[in-house]
């Protein structure tokens, strides 16, 4: 593969003929990158194990970290599932299309390798019309991981997925920036009650208000690297969502957290590197040197995380050596938010007080 076609798409009116180019890449097997509510995916025919071996290839995807099985129709989630639970159908009703993942038994038209050899499989239908044009013209049920290089930062716009996988993927249909900006959340229904197992597009709580009990994976909520021989979601094994720069996440009331940036940034600058700081409009003036950017309002945690994947990367754009982040408070997408950077920092939380 030498060339990506980059097939420019509207967001709201997608271009039928665009997407039946995409469809048919889809169809004979290929892989195309493509826009959901959340982050740009990269897809293939899921039940076709010979393009969903090539998925992994193009991204340098570790073999034991299954991707997420998109559908256009319900139909088809009883195809992929063994069992679909009674608390899966009242959500289903509730969320979709949209950023939630749901984990079933799986049937056996699933192949092996498209759920890396686990007897469950994810499944979302998601809400972006481009992703619902794709999946219903290829009539395919497609598998598509975030359209990354494995550990990058998840993708927002189709310059991102270039970035990434120009050379390396089919096509990409390009329908601008995404809405949500961090994943779905990826909800575990094998168990009783459901476990979250990545916190994401879909509140912790507005899932409570639906399903009465959901249980955190502690993985969702990790402060630290937890030891762990199977984590039940094997993608949270992974290192994920670092750019090149090293990150320390400070955490803590404001003020105290304004002062240890402060104060880290002069421990940087002077050990020589180029530093960054990731900050928010209320904080963003009481930062002096290095790279100084601001996700959004601490009064708007939507906008917080449709700008975060885009901002680690800038940073990388810029030369930057060390990327100190501001903590937000962990309620609503805030808690998805906090997870992606404590990963992305390796868990390198600064307490202030
Ligand atoms: O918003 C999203 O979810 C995006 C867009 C493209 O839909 N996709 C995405 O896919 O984030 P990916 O592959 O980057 O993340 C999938 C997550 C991983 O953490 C993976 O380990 C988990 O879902 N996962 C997949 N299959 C699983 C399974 N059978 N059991 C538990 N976790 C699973
Ligand atoms: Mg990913």
């Amino acid at each position: 593969m030498e060339k990506t076609l980059v097939l420019k798409v509207d967001s709201q009116k997608p271009d039928l003929e665009k997407i039946r180019v995409a469809a048919a890449i889809i169809k004979r097997g290929g892989l195309v990158a493509f826009p959901t509510e959340t982050v740009y995916g990269l897809g293939a025919d899921a039940l076709n194990s010979k393009a969903v071996l090539s998925l992994f290839k193009a991204k340098k995807r570790p073999l034991d970290n299954p991707p997420i099985v998109h559908v256009g129709n319900l139909e088809d989630v009883y195809k992929l599932a063994e069992e679909v639970p009674v608390k899966a159908e009242r959500l289903m009703r509730a969320f979709w299309p949209g950023p939630l993942t749901l984990i079933f038994k799986r049937s056996k038209v699933v192949p092996s390798v498209t759920v890396a050899g686990l007897d469950t499989v994810a499944v979302r239908m998601p809400r972006h019309k481009v992703a619902l044009a794709l999946l219903r013209e290829s009539g395919k049920a497609i598998a598509a991981p975030s359209a990354n290089l494995a550990g990058k930062p998840s993708p927002t716009t189709a310059e991102h997925v270039l970035e990434d996988l120009d050379g390396r993927i089919d096509a990409v249909l390009d329908a601008g920036p995404t809405n949500i900006g961090v994943e779905s959340t990826v909800l575990d229904l094998t168990v009783d009650p459901p476990q979250l197992l990545r916190p994401g597009g879909t509140s912790y709580e507005i899932l409570k208000e639906v399903l009465g009990k959901v249980n955190l994976h502690p993985v969702a909520v990790a402060e630290e690297e937890l030891a762990m021989e199977k984590a039940r979601s094997p993608g949270l094994r992974h290192r994920h969502y670092a750019p090149k720069a090293k990150v320390v996440v400070v955490e803590g009331e404001l003020s105290a957290m304004v002062d240890k940036i402060n104060e880290l940034v002069g421990f940087y600058r002077q050990k020589g590197y180029e530093v960054g700081v990731l900050a928010t409009d209320e904080t963003v003036d009481r930062y002096k040197v290095g790279v100084v950017k601001s996700l959004g309002s601490r009064n708007n945690l939507a906008v917080i995380a449709k700008n975060l994947f885009g901002r680690l990367r800038e940073f990388d754009l810029e030369g930057v050596d060390v990327i100190i982040a501001e903590g937000v408070p962990t309620r609503g997408l805030g808690l998805a938010v906090m997870n992606r950077l404590r990963k992305a920092s390796g868990y390198h939380i600064v307490k202030a007080f």
